[in-house]
């Protein structure tokens, strides 16, 4: 069970304000709020424990590679891959990125096919768009069902022997459905294709284990599951791994090279992750991990979607509210006010004191499905409460007209 008035001491920021208001923080799809812990480990970095990583033979150096090692077991026992399998990166678009370049210009030819949704994040879309340009490959969209499901049912029309790379969101950062991974995974290998899973939004909230799962890649950011900004992950079976070009080259990712340019990589992680490492970020993303691990992440989850679940139904009360996802699996609710433009509308929320997202989310290809230029998005963590949402849903029974947030 969460203790969540507890876990709300955890975490400064929950105590701001905003317009005047307590703050309502409801935009954890984008990013969350950190626990004290997780500032202090990150902190700890710098006055502590400072030091590169694989550069020295002095103790804090020394000190430093244990740390990192031990960073990296603790996010592969979240995960449950292996230790070397897990690369550091600065975030989910630049774990994509690397998927796309080191595995897709080595592989991929003209006329083969990668599948996307039209649901997916532009971190999940663009990389594979230059792909395409580079390598005449093609990308295909799976279609989406009426509620804007990727089912395996609308895989299966287009995936085909030709099918080189499935590259979905296992959670949609806009409408939030949850795809069957396992299914669709099992289904790409048994066309050859290697399959990448954009774990920004499911990661977070939900047990996600690579081997079980059986994909190829897992993306996924530090900065949505309450670890600092600029860290993420790239989960790759190390095998694939070996055989990728790395996307940076630089100091601590060579064996070897000479004036006549023969260079020798070293072996995974360590190939990919060129340049000085994001140390004060990977400590606090282990410790983060430690901290969601304490709660438990099915608590987390069962509590979020409980909330989400509660925040649909009290808007079923309001006319003037469209809920584009009331079924999804997880914790955003997607919505107008009608007859409100979403940035207006997010616009008087903040008025109010209530943060959410507006606009088009980075995931521009989905407008057409949802039939409107933009949405507001509300996205609830395991610190949300009842309560915040009791005061959300007040303040859009009376927030028709954006022009209340300014002449109130
Ligand atoms: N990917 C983040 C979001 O969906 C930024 O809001």
């Amino acid at each position: 069970m969460i203790n969540v008035k507890k876990i709300r001491k955890d975490f400064p920021m929950l105590k701001g304000k905003m317009q005047g208001h307590n703050l309502i923080y409801f935009d954890n799809a984008s990013t969350t709020f950190k626990p004290q812990c997780v500032i202090d480990e990150s902190s700890r970095y710098y006055q502590k424990v400072n030091a590169n990583s694989h550069r020295g033979d002095y103790d804090l150096c020394y000190n430093m590679d244990q740390e990192l090692w031990h960073a990296r077991e603790v996010v592969a026992g979240f995960v449950n891959c292996e230790p070397r399998e897990v690369v550091f990166t600065a975030g989910t678009s630049m774990s994509i990125n690397m998927v796309a370049w080191g595995y897709g210009l080595k592989n991929l030819k003209a006329g083969d096919e990668i599948l996307i949704s039209e649901s997916e994040h532009a971190s999940n879309v663009l990389p594979w768009t230059k792909l395409v340009e580079l390598t005449g490959a093609v990308v295909k969209k799976i279609p989406l069902d009426k509620e804007g499901r990727i089912t395996l049912a609308n895989v299966k029309k287009v995936i085909s022997d030709k099918t080189k790379v499935v590259s979905l969101a296992s959670v949609g950062n806009v409408l939030g459905h949850l795809i069957d991974v396992k299914g669709i995974a099992a289904l790409a290998h048994e066309h050859g294709a290697v399959i990448h899973i954009d774990g920004a939004q499911s990661v977070p909230h939900m047990k996600t284990d690579f081997k079980d799962l059986d994909i190829d890649f897992l993306s996924f950011s530090g900065h949505k599951m309450c670890g600092p900004t600029g860290v993420g992950v790239l989960v790759g079976k190390y095998d694939l791994l070996d055989k990728m070009d790395p996307l940076l080259a630089g100091g601590g990712m060579n064996e070897k090279y000479d004036l006549c340019g023969a260079v020798e990589y070293l072996t995974p992680p360590s190939k990919f992750e060129a340049g000085t490492l994001n140390l004060a970020g990977i400590l606090g993303l282990a410790k983060a991990i430690e901290y969601l691990e304490s709660i438990g992440m099915d608590e987390i989850n069962d509590y979020v979607i409980d909330l989400k679940k509660y925040c649909v139904e009290k808007l079923k009360d309001l006319d003037n509210v469209i809920v584009y996802n009331p079924h999804s699996e997880c914790g955003i609710v997607t919505f107008n006010v009608k007859d409100v433009f979403s940035q207006d509308e997010a616009t008087y929320l903040n008025s109010c004191g209530i943060a959410v997202r507006s606009g088009e989310h980075c995931a521009k290809t989905l407008n057409e499905f949802l039939k409107t230029p933009a949405t507001c998005r509300a996205s609830f963590y395991f610190y949300n409460t009842k309560e915040e949402i009791d005061q959300f849903v007040e303040v859009l029974k009376n927030g028709g007209n954006f022009l209340d947030a300014y002449f109130k």
